[in-house]
């Protein structure tokens, strides 16, 4: 049976419509979709604070090595990663948290109390008691990151 004009032209509106309605219904569910998928991998969140110790752990002019374990992102996964830094905590009461982590060429310094200076022992590069380069290959101080203190607690952000 021949359908007449009137009733080709509602089956095609019809059909136009559901069409266009699970078009709709596809793009409302995919775009929170798509974004919740994608944004953590963009997202850079601002690094924590991560306690160090108490002031009074540390000496004045003995810079102290301690091993920070700590949640970090990467994108969609949370990982626990460690990183050695030193408390140096001079005369006048001042505090640095210095990378241990050479700038020539990234080998771990170690603090030789007797030389007074960190040691690199890669290229036998020295850094004095500051961060600043004392002799060897590194061109420039070891790095230092942000503190605070609260509490007589010291706190470091690792990442800036
Ligand atoms: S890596 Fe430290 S002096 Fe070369």
């Amino acid at each position: 049976m021949a359908m007449s004009e009137e009733q080709m032209t509602r089956r095609r509106w019809l059909d136009m419509f559901v069409k266009m309605a699970a078009g709709v219904t596809a793009v409302a569910l995919s775009v929170p979709t798509f974004v919740m998928l994608i944004v953590p991998a963009f997202r850079r969140e601002k690094a924590p604070w991560i306690r160090v110790g108490h002031i009074s752990e540390f000496r004045p002019n003995e810079p102290k090595a301690v091993t920070l374990s700590y949640q970090r992102r990467d994108g969609w996964v949370i990982r626990t990663a460690r990183t050695t830094v030193y408390v140096v905590v001079t005369g006048d009461g001042k505090v640095k948290v210095l990378s241990n982590i050479c700038t020539h060429a990234n080998c771990a310094v170690r603090w030789e109390r007797s030389k007074q200076a960190f040691f690199c022992p890669c290229h036998d590069g020295y850094f004095a008691i500051d961060g600043s380069v004392k002799s060897g290959p590194p061109t420039r101080p070891l790095d230092e990151f942000p503190h605070k203190i609260e509490g007589g607690e010291i706190f470091v952000r690792l990442q800036t």
